[in-house]
């Protein structure tokens, strides 16, 4: 049976990009790579819209979180770390693990964080050094708002605004420099279509301030090394050369396709998917404002998740997230990112009627698809 992947990370590759991954290796300390590198730092900088570099890291997405906290605070720091899902909660484990004084502001599961609760908390306690967020918290499928965040932070000579946009870099808009995030990190399973292994992270003027005082301690992910050897279009220790030479192929595509283009591909796709779930009587599991990267689902209650996922997986090759935590066998997530198009998305809603169906849901067979199809390839 084919196989058919639906996660929000790792997300499916493209064949032609696998291609160029499977081409001989080649050196890094070559004018080859470097010329490559070159051409990846840009593709980068379009994608992060911002003049600042990209570092690229051989790590996976956790890596460059904890490169964004070490390489811009210090001991002792008073950070705002907010936890609306299993990846703010990662933010809150990782500040702790540095002996950050970390204050949780909780968000409620499946809601986006209150602008005016960040507000409310740097105004309390002005020696608050930072605020951490996810753009997309993909455990639960929420957006949470950056800009409006930003837009706090950014008066702020003193406060950084950190991002984990490892489901929001290439998803849907995030301009680095005109919003005024200070660290941002990307992963290169998700929006980039790439196998996991790489992560991304980018600093604001402000951050490499921070970074002048900062004493949390840091060698593999010292972006102060990866600025001077990226200048010299090189990384500090050897790269994941496989991943990068897939990387300029992705971006060469992205830039083809542009941002915006991109941008309106996951909005519809989600919407879709969105509208498709409703028509079957399925509930969203995002209260406010959904991440277009990947729609969370809510199973028929009495049939539960975990059932309709071994189902899609058993009948159609597909494999798509739980739930995690207290959304286990609740909640099924599936993706909008990775090489996932139209007639992939209609395929998953018309697989799903087919599995709820003989899971013996009572819906109006058929509803979901049309909807669906009306969305992504118009009703005339
Ligand atoms: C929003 C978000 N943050 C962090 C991570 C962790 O990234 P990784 O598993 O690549 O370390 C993920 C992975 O799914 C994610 O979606």
């Amino acid at each position: 049976m084919k196989n058919y992947i639906f996660t929000p990370g790792p997300v499916a590759v493209p064949s032609e990009i696998l291609i160029e991954m499977a081409k001989p290796i080649m050196h890094h300390r070559t004018k080859e790579f470097e010329s490559i590198f070159a051409e990846v730092r840009e593709g980068l900088k379009y994608i992060y819209d911002t003049k600042q570099e990209v570092f690229i890291l051989a790590a996976s997405g956790t890596g460059a979180m904890e490169g964004a906290v070490v390489n811009t605070l210090s001991r002792g720091d008073k950070v705002v770390v907010v936890n609306g899902g299993k990846f703010g909660e990662r933010w809150g484990k990782i500040c702790r693990a540095f002996g950050l004084d970390t204050q949780e502001l909780m968000v409620e599961w499946g809601h986006s964080v209150d602008p005016a609760d960040i507000k409310k908390a740097l105004d309390k306690d002005p020696s608050i050094r930072a605020v951490l967020v996810q753009a997309s918290e993909t455990s639960t499928g929420a957006m949470h708002p950056t800009r409006e965040i930003a837009d706090i932070t950014r008066h702020r000579d003193d406060v950084l605004l950190i991002v984990d946009g490892i489901t929001g870099v290439g998803v849907f808009p995030l301009p680095f420099d005109e919003i005024g995030i200070d660290v941002m990190v990307g992963g290169s399973q998700k929006a980039f279509m790439l196998p996991p292994g790489l992560s991304f992270a980018a600093m604001s003027e402000k951050a490499w301030k921070f970074n002048k005082t900062s004493d949390l301690p840091k060698y593999y992910f010292d972006f102060k090394a990866a600025q001077k050897n990226a200048e010299k279009n090189t990384t500090p220790y050897t790269p994941a050369v496989t991943l990068i030479i897939g990387l300029a192929a992705v971006l060469r595509r992205f830039k083809e396709e542009g941002r915006e283009s991109m941008f309106r591909r996951h909005a519809k796709l989600s919407l879709a998917m969105r509208e498709g779930m409703k028509a079957i009587g399925l509930d969203i599991y995002v209260k406010d404002v959904p991440s277009p990267a990947l729609t969370t689902v809510v199973a028929p209650p009495e049939i539960g998740s975990s059932k309709v996922i071994k189902a899609l997986s058993s009948e159609f090759g597909i494999t798509v997230a739980d739930g995690q935590d207290q959304a286990k066998g609740v909640i099924f997530r599936v993706s909008h990112i990775g090489d996932i198009e139209k007639t992939d998305t209609l395929f998953f809603i018309s697989a799903i009627e087919s599995v709820l169906h003989k899971l013996g849901y009572k819906f109006n067979y058929g509803a979901g698809t049309k909807k669906a199809s009306e969305i992504l390839f118009g009703d005339k």
